[in-house]
């Protein structure tokens, strides 16, 4: 679709040029946080071209794997120029200073926290001490600069943590000022975005509502009605209130019960749907999704399977409705990266939302939040006047439950974690801990684990319980709760659930694992 219109028309854009580093998304993040927008770009999708469309006001050169004559930079040597500041990060850093004639090697490398000291004050190092700790994580490291450019700091192992060209407005960092290890990152940053790069601090997600509205409108027209897919979710909910905004009643939003949902979902669903005086069809469609998902147990095939089915209800309502020419989809920003929609990301899993749909599928396509991160939505959603209960929920896959059953989808396991679930929900909630953690559900697989109740033994399920604490869904940490809430709620389901002999407390972050077991 051309012409489509974007943020970056309307509002100063920070570039995040992506070598494939895991923090191109977290600096995207935080450049939001300081209100000025930013995309991101892998460089192998880079030119010339992409800064006369988007214009950035600053350019950011993330992280990567890579060293740097690992790539061929030529591409870049147009923001060599220096008529858009530039700041590069870690891999960045090295990868300037390569192009610029320094020397790179391999050294013992610094990870972790780091005491850097200024040798040289700069505007991007305003407000910072003398020495300030930093997050460091690399092995390559800049040898040496050629006279053109200055060193601004130094690491207390003498390695160039900073530096400047001299006279031109790019630079350097060997850490991360992304991360909240480098307490004085987001300074950093500001000064960068601010001071150096000049950008507008504008960037207000609430502010495009009318802006998103307008081009749903002139996209669909006077006569066609949009579909919508509704979960309960608050992107799915905000997609059709702003369908709604926009075209009224011509908005078909459906609900499906798959059957892999929450305790209570429905209803909560069904009532908020009325609520908002949203046009909905309620589709019950439970047994044809557990009858096809019958002794399956690889998770894409689930994955699979369960687009299949939606794709077929929604073909079937759009069978019966012949002006129903759309979908509009829920799909947020880093729903597009998991699913290696963004070209040179590995597939991490095939969140359905985007990757489902068959080809024979006619419709055209509305994605409204695609550029937005999951607490950017839940602002167009306080400004949409959506209820609170909506807007703190955590975020809730697709699939459903089929993603926190490991192997076969059944009765009894759904069984389990329902009610798992809704006991580490109403844990969280009385601990007021639920809208402080980015998710927090219960798991269930296959493996039994032997135990006694009543004296007798009894081989039952283990549950484990998975509470996480992320910025975006992108990386994640489990969450340190105390140890009376977490054997508060074991033995809650330990003893209300009869079919659990164990239950744990899941401790690794993302990476290496993801949020959800499958
Ligand atoms: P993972 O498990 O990949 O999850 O670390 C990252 C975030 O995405 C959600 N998620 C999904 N959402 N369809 C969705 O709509 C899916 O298939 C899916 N898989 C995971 C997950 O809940 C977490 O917030």
């Amino acid at each position: 679709m051309q012409n489509n219109w974007r943020p970056y028309f309307t509002h100063d854009t920070t570039l995040v040029i992506n070598f494939g580093g895991q923090y191109a998304h977290l600096i995207a993040r935080r450049v939001r946080e300081l209100k000025v927008y930013s995309e991101i770009i892998h460089y192998a999708d880079f030119s010339e071209e992409t800064l006369r469309e988007i214009k950035p006001k600053a350019i950011i050169l993330s992280g990567s794997p890579l060293s740097p004559p690992d790539i061929d930079p030529s591409k870049l040597k147009v923001v060599l120029r220096g008529e858009i500041p530039v700041l590069g990060i870690c891999y960045g850093h090295q990868l300037l200073a390569y192009m610029l004639g320094g020397t790179i090697a391999k050294g013992p490398g610094e990870y972790g926290k780091t005491l850097v000291k200024i040798v040289k004050r700069n505007a991007l190092f305003e407000n910072w001490n003398q020495e300030e700790v930093v997050w460091m994580s690399h092995r390559d490291q800049v040898k040496s600069l050629p006279e053109a450019l200055e060193i601004l700091a130094v690491s207390v192992n003498n390695v160039i943590a900073a530096f400047k060209v001299k006279n031109k407005p790019i630079y350097g960092v060997q850490f991360h000022p992304e991360v909240s290890h480098t307490p004085k990152g987001l300074l950093l940053l500001k000064n960068f975005l601010y001071t150096i790069a000049k950008c507008k601090a504008s960037w207000n997600p609430q502010q495009v509502i009318e802006k998103l509205v307008s081009e749903i409108k002139a996209k669909v027209g006077s006569k066609e009605k949009v579909l919508c897919a509704v979960s309960g979710g608050v992107d799915s909910t905000v997609t059709a209130a702003l369908v709604q905004r926009a075209i009224g009643d011509r908005l078909v939003a459906v609900f499906v019960d798959h059957g892999l949902l929450r305790e209570g979902e429905v209803e909560i669903t069904l009532n908020l749907l009325k609520r908002l005086k949203v046009n909905y069809i309620f589709v019950n469609a439970k047994e044809r999704f557990l009858f096809r998902l019958k002794g399956v147990k690889d998770p894409e095939e689930k994955r699979k399977i369960i687009g299949e089915e939606f794709a077929k209800i929604f073909k079937e309502i759009v069978e019966r409705d012949s002006s129903i020419k759309w979908l509009a989809q829920g799909t947020i920003y880093p729903d597009v990266i998991e699913s290696g929609k963004v070209k040179h990301s590995a597939r991490i899993k095939s969140h359905h939302n985007v990757a489902g749909l068959p080809k024979w599928f006619n419709l055209k396509l509305i994605e409204p939040l695609k550029y937005f991160y999951k607490d950017e939505v839940r602002q167009i959603a306080k400004a949409l006047d959506l209820p609170d209960s909506l807007i703190k929920k955590h975020p809730f896959p697709g699939p459903g439950l089929a993603v926190r059953i490991i192997g076969e989808v059944n009765e009894k396991k759904l069984e389990i974690v329902r009610k798992a679930s809704k006991i580490v929900e109403e844990e969280l909630k009385k601990n007021g801990i639920y809208d402080k953690v980015w998710q927090a559900f219960a798991v269930v697989g296959e493996d039994k684990w032997v135990g006694v109740k009543g004296d007798k033994r009894a081989e039952g399920y283990i549950v484990t319980i998975r509470i996480v604490e992320s910025i975006d869904g992108m990386t994640a940490d489990y969450a340190k709760l105390p140890y009376s809430i977490l054997e508060k709620i074991a033995s809650r389901i330990y003893n209300e659930i009869d079919d659990v002999t164990m239950v744990t407390y899941a401790i690794t972050p993302k990476p290496p694992s993801t949020i959800e077991p499958c």
